[in-house]
């Protein structure tokens, strides 16, 4: 795991290759593994690899989502807020994973906000995605993960750049 951690990095570009069928498999299994309060599993997740949606969920916002366009699997992270009041730690917690087992299986990945984000001066980009997967208001639209193979791989974060003072220990010292 730390390894796949000392590799990993926003994947933004894609080649034009599709995901095989038993990887996409085992990213299913995956987000339906991920830990959630209580067991409750409030999260749903949309799969999309049609390239006439993607292109319209690279438009949930102005800047942060047009790299969806190229990417051959865009997840859409849900869920059902009357189910749980924890809903967006769960779904955070699917999404990462999502991530981490992609990069295990070679491919790269970048998260898209939705949530809390503006598609334009009219409406959220929730909304925008709400309304294009006709969407039940009680769900909560977290974000969207753009999956495919790397154009270019970034290199990992260097060991000498982790910012080891944000760790604490047996107490906390705010320099
Ligand atoms: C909660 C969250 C929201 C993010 N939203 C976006 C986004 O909307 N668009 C985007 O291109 N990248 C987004 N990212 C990716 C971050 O920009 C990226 O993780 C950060 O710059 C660090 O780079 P690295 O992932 O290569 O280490 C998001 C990441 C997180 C964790």
């Amino acid at each position: 795991m730390i390894e796949i951690l000392r590799k990993r990095r926003s994947v933004r570009q894609f080649l034009d290759k599709e995901i095989e069928k038993e990887k996409i498999d085992i990213l299913k299994e995956a987000v339906l593994r991920s830990p959630s309060s209580r067991g409750i599993n409030p999260w749903e997740f949309i799969f999309v690899t049609d390239k006439e949606l993607l292109e319209k969920l690279s438009k949930a916002k102005k800047h942060g989502s047009a790299f969806l366009k190229n990417a051959k699997l865009g997840v859409l992270v849900i869920a059902d807020t009357r189910k749980s009041d924890v809903c967006i730690e769960d779904c955070s917690i699917a999404a990462i994973t999502l991530q981490y087992v992609a990069e295990s299986l070679g491919l790269g990945s970048c998260w898209a906000q939705i949530r809390l984000r503006e598609h334009n001066d009219n409406i959220s980009a929730e909304e925008y995605v709400r309304n294009l997967f006709v969407l039940p208001d009680y769900y909560l639209i977290e974000c969207i993960i753009g999956i495919g193979y790397p154009k270019n791989k970034p290199q990992g974060h260097d060991y000498s750049t982790l910012q080891f003072e944000k760790i604490h220990t047996n107490g906390f010292k705010n320099d």
